[in-house]
């Protein structure tokens, strides 16, 4: 079976693929019958492309750029790399709550510039502290669980919400856990429920210097309100996804109370060397007709 991947996958478990080319998704292919995807748009204009394709392996556990109705209304088979990347992305938000609220991202450009002032208390550097500090968790799957429990060894007090409401003490409507919380992390799939989720009128119910940090997808997230938030500086932020990657809203380039990552939560050499591991097992069953791994349909 022809395999047309869009990028060559890092890790070992590549080598096992046999028959697979590296292209664009730009030209018709009557021969291709496994595509492997890395978080690219596969819509109805690339399934028409690709008439033979009968599975599309994502790398990557959001799948929110596959049509899935459409795949479904064809007949194809998709998979996603669930699980191996909780720990990369839950550090990488920790990271980013860290940097935004002690400053490390402007105290290291200082340094650079020759600008380190040692008469510090004559103009302090100062953050705001993450230990004791209230932690609002959007979404208690398995990411947003791997953050609640490094942010215990911070001594955060966590707080969560999600789409199912709990008993549990630590649980809040999502707009109390906006107006509670020091610190609001995203962990939601996009979805057609969660796009827009944090709107307007909800960043505003954030408290003045909350840091806001998004890991998840950029689209989650109003960015033009967001983005007039962080020029107002009532808030900070720690970002690694944006809604029109790889561009990022011109104005936060400027900005000291942002940190900006090029969407890298799971980029870690032994997190993507296991997603590539998930998608060669989904390609292997696939062409063995034997049951996929992690189908998300
Ligand atoms: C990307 C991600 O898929 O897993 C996800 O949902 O967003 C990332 O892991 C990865 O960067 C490949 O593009």
């Amino acid at each position: 079976m022809r395999v047309l991947a869009t990028k060559r996958l890092p890790g070992e478990a590549w080598n096992e693929l046999r028959h697979v080319e590296i292209g664009i998704l730009d030209e018709r292919r009557d021969d291709i019958e496994i595509l492997i995807a890395a978080n690219e748009t596969v819509d109805e204009a690339v399934l028409d492309l690709l008439p033979s394709v009968r599975l599309v392996a994502n790398f990557g556990v959001g799948y929110d750029r596959i049509d899935i109705a459409a795949c479904r209304a064809r007949g194809i088979a998709v998979t996603n790399t669930p699980g191996v990347l909780d720990a990369a992305t839950a550090d990488l938000a920790l990271a980013l709550m860290l940097a935004a609220r002690r400053r490390v991202v402007e105290g290291d450009a200082l340094v650079r510039a020759g600008r380190w002032d040692t008469h510090w208390s004559e103009s302090p550097f100062l953050g705001h502290e993450v230990s004791g500090a209230t932690l609002g968790i959007v979404g208690l799957g398995r990411i947003g669980s791997a953050v609640a429990r490094r942010a215990r060894g911070f001594d955060l007090r966590v707080l969560f919400s999600r789409r199912t409401p709990s008993a549990d003490p630590s649980y809040r409507k999502l707009d109390e856990l906006l107006r509670e919380s020091d610190i609001v992390s995203l962990h939601t799939p996009l979805t057609a429920e969660t796009t827009g989720l944090l709107s307007r009128e909800r960043l505003a119910l954030l408290r003045d210097g909350a840091t806001l940090v998004n890991t998840a997808r950029g689209a989650v997230v109003d960015e033009d309100a967001l983005v007039d938030e962080l020029v107002a500086g009532r808030i900070n932020a720690g970002l690694d996804v944006f809604v029109n990657e790889p561009k990022v809203p011109e104005v936060l380039l400027g900005l000291p109370n942002v940190v900006l990552t090029p969407h890298i939560a799971s980029a870690t050499v032994e997190t993507r060397a296991a997603m590539t591991r998930i998608v060669v097992d989904n390609v292997l069953a696939f062409q063995r007709g034997e049951p996929l791994k992690t189908p998300v349909q």
